[in-house]
């Protein structure tokens, strides 16, 4: 096998656009291929930072104003880098997580129109040089990905916001995507699972030398 160092993989996207749909089928291909893993998800990933998430998601009589939301963002980030994350790696566990820092990049900058030069002095208080080894962004028009995300329930207080904000969040991930090509790949998600799922197979096989499973 070629692939050894434990991988720090993130999967982005606006609302519907799949993210734990392929979650779950990277995590196939990472079992199929004998590598040992865990999946965690932003905002969140120990109890203490899904405290923080319950803060930033539920709805309330008083919402968070945006700086609020991009501190606590990056509090849940930092307690979740330091009790999960990173120990994981260190055992030797690849680490699968759905959403990152370039989710608030997405909706803290793009969405909420938030200085991006925050956010990045806010990433490197929290994460130094550290970053994702790779990131998946999975790139849906809007409007399709909020009518699949619709079909599953109640929409949480982020997901409440208009479509101008989602169009904000979609273009905040392309331009990572143009602009961080090494470590950002984008997959057009508006085809049916499977064949994202392939399409996502084929490029995580190139970049680690992963057998792929059938379709
Ligand atoms: N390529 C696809 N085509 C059609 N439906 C899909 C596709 N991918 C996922 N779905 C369905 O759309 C819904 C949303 O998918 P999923 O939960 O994976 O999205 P998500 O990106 O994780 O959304 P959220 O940001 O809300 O967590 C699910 O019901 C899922 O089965
Ligand atoms: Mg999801």
């Amino acid at each position: 096998m070629t692939h050894r160092k434990a991988q720090f993989i993130t999967l982005e996207g606006v609302e519907g656009a799949g993210k734990s749909t392929q979650k779950e089928a990277l995590c196939r291909l990472l079992e199929a291929n004998n590598i040992a893993y865990i999946e965690t998800r932003e905002p969140g990933g120990t109890p203490y930072a899904e405290s923080i998430r319950e803060l930033l998601l539920n709805h309330s009589d008083e919402a968070p104003c945006a700086k609020t939301e991009l501190l606590l963002m990056f509090a849940a980030r930092s307690q979740h880098l330091e009790h999960t994350i990173l120990p994981a790696l260190l055992k030797g566990l690849w680490v699968v997580c759905d959403r990152f820092t370039d989710a608030t990049y997405a909706y803290q900058g793009g969405g909420r129109e938030l200085p991006m030069d925050w956010i990045k002095t806010l990433e490197t208080l929290v994460q130094g040089d550290y970053r994702p080894d790779l990131t998946l962004v999975f790139d849906v028009p809007v409007d399709i990905g909020l009518a699949r995300a619709g079909r599953r329930g109640a929409l949480d207080r982020i997901e409440s916001e208009d479509i101008a904000f989602f169009e904000r969040v979609r273009t905040t991930y392309q331009q990572i995507a143009a602009r961080d090509t090494e470590r950002v790949l984008m997959l057009e998600a508006t085809a049916d699972a499977d064949h994202v799922t392939q399409a996502m197979y084929q490029m995580l096989s190139a970049r680690w030398g992963l057998s792929c499973l059938p379709g």
